[in-house]
């Protein structure tokens, strides 16, 4: 397989036309210097003091990184299956990368009890409720000392239903018997699934949120894994990380004769399709999960390269779920691939996004905890090598000029290069960089934030659209913006979840906004937020179409970062077409 090409073109585009640029890549032109009038001087770059962060507290303030058993070995795994990954993973290298849960997935326990079975099945459970272990499993608590002693954390699995997805015990009427059993063992991680249950929403939210207090109550510090095979608005806070989608199997993409393409359902691409608009609500000790990792069990391992690129540039946990006995070098060099990795568990806590495609490549870009750097990733879904693709940095939410550039697979420092790059990426494969550069210029004087660059957009449905409402699908496909009747020539619309991120850098006193169900909704239910580096200034409650508009006046003195964040309110993404009318800020003219 031919390695990516990159070739750094300098390509001069003024801050002027860095909107116009933004705007006219994600209609489909990837070329903005072709629309540039020629170079300005930009000045030094901008850079912010509050960056880096430091690393939160909790159970997960980065993505949990670690291996599980199903991949590979499904409902057949053995003790000494764990033991041995265990070792694998210390000799490896992989526990130093970071992997540091080694997880059971189903087949620990007893098979479900089922006495009309001939021969009938016996108890699955003991005289005192706890479960009982598959033969294959005599002592998870001996199992759970073995990896400690390794350094290395246990995690092991079960289901709110009656019997787990391989029909064994579940924990359905046993919550508090089953998490204590799990801190007794000396577990320190839970992945609850979604099996053999009522199908009602409210005894769903209920039956997870009893396990998250029933593992509360032991005292051990246990992740929780929520694997409810989609996205749960009630999971945020609960797990450190949830399920946003249905199963994962070694493919990478689709084909045409799918219904959904090169990203049907189940596929790398797929996955990475759903989870990225679930972006907005990740975060520290709450991940979207985009489920275990096929890297290694693909025949290709360009395939394997960007398979973990995506899972690292949208900040997903890393569960590398392929046999470590048999892991060739290739695939121990991906997973340990500590500039990969480094992005997926950057402190900020930020879940990269899709920020435009051409024809069959996608560039996918995450903000860094260091002021002026961005990860991009730009996956190549064709049969074909790709032909050049053109980057420039206001698309990553930079600013034009001089940015440094380091390609994360090649190890290599490509050097300093102005305003844009341009890559060749062979197909089903990746180029994954590191830029560093320049912060977008801040706004000065009263600026409409419909018109001013962002440094980040995650919606839910479709692009945030500039100066319309959102129509849920292509860049461009909304309606002109309008709440409760009333237009609004400029603004922005979204589709909850959606986060987008202006960067004030102290400037700015006030922020103003007519925020409402935009006109072209259905019945959906959202709620907007304003934060300020992390801090809530001002929320809407739950805003339905019925309630009409609201205005925001609030005081963004001493603001570096301004976060537009607008959740769906329980009731599903459907419909939930937001519109931010008016939004302005006024700031120093310097
Ligand atoms: C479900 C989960 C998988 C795996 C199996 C085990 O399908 O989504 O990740 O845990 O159950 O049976």
């Amino acid at each position: 397989m031919r390695p990516p090409m990159l070739s750094l073109r300098p390509v001069h585009l003024s801050v002027l036309v860095g909107v116009a640029a933004l705007a006219l890549a994600c209609g489909g032109n990837d070329d903005p210097a072709s629309h540039a009038p020629g170079p300005v001087d930009l000045g030094p770059p901008e850079l912010d003091d509050d960056l880096p962060r430091p690393l939160a507290e909790g159970r997960a303030p980065t993505p949990p990184m670690g291996w599980n058993s199903w991949n590979s070995f499904g409902i057949e795994v053995t003790a000494d299956d764990i033991k041995a990954a265990a070792d694998i993973i210390v000799s490896s290298g992989m526990k130093d990368a970071g992997y540091e849960y080694v997880n059971i997935d189903d087949g620990w326990g007893a098979p479900h009890e089922n006495p009309d079975a001939k021969p009938p099945i016996p108890a699955e459970r003991d005289e005192d409720g706890r479960p009982r272990t598959d033969a294959d499993f005599p002592d998870v608590a001996e199992l759970a000392d073995y990896v400690h002693g390794l350094g290395l954390k246990l995690g092991i699995y079960s289901d709110r239903g009656t019997e787990t997805c391989g029909h064994r015990v579940g924990s359905q009427d046993y919550t508090e018997i089953d998490a204590q059993t799990y801190a007794d063992w000396g577990v320190d991680y839970l992945k609850y699934d979604n099996c053999a249950a009522d199908e009602n929403e409210e005894v769903k939210r209920m039956q997870y949120g009893a396990m998250r207090e029933a593992l509360d109550a032991t005292g051990r510090d246990i992740v929780y894994s929520i694997c409810a095979w989609d996205f749960n608005e009630w999971g945020l806070g609960m797990g450190q990380l949830w399920r946003t989608t249905s199963d994962i199997i070694p493919t990478f993409a689709g084909d045409a004769s799918d219904p959904m393409g090169l990203e049907a359902e189940h596929t790398i691409l797929g996955i990475a399709k759903q989870n990225n608009a679930f972006a907005a609500y990740a975060g520290p000790n709450g991940w979207n999960d985009a489920d275990m990792l096929e890297v290694g069990r693909f025949g290709d391992d360009a395939e394997s390269r960007a398979h973990m690129s995506l899972w690292a540039i949208m900040a997903s946990p890393l569960i590398a779920g392929n046999d470590l006995s048999i892991m060739s070098e290739a695939t121990r060099e991906i997973l340990t691939n500590t500039e990969v990795i480094a992005v997926d568990q950057d402190a900020l806590g930020i879940q990269g996004v899709l920020v435009k495609t051409v024809g069959d490549l996608a560039v996918w870009a995450k903000p860094l905890n260091e002021s002026g750097v961005r990860a991009v990733a730009i996956v190549n879904k064709g049969l074909e090598p790709s032909p050049s693709v053109t980057v420039s940095w206001t698309e990553l939410g930079l600013r034009a000029g001089n940015a440094e550039v380091r390609d994360l697979w090649q190890h290599a420092d490509l050097g300093t290069t102005k305003d844009a790059f341009t890559a060749t990426v062979p197909s089903h494969d990746v180029v994954m960089l590191r830029v560093a550069g320049s912060e977008p210029t801040h706004p000065k004087g009263n600026v409409h934030l419909g018109d001013f660059p962002w440094i980040y957009a995650a919606n839910g449905l479709g692009p945030v659209e500039r100066n319309r409402a959102n129509g849920a699908s292509a860049a461009g496909d909304g309606m002109p913006l309008s709440i409760a009747g009333q237009p609004f020539a400029q603004g922005l619309g979204v589709s909850a979840p959606s986060s987008v991120i202006f960067r004030l850098a102290r400037n700015c006193s006030r922020f103003t906004a007519t925020v409402g169900m935009d006109d072209a909704a259905g019945q959906g239910s959202v709620e907007f937020h304003v934060l300020g580096d992390g801090e809530v200034l001002w929320e809407s409650g739950i805003v339905k179409k019925a309630d009409g508009a609201q205005s925001v006046d609030v005081s963004v003195e001493g603001v570096v970062r301004l976060k537009l964040l607008v959740t769906n309110a329980g009731d599903g993404p459907a419909l939930d077409r937001a519109s931010w009318g008016d939004p302005i800020v006024e700031c120093g003219p310097g």
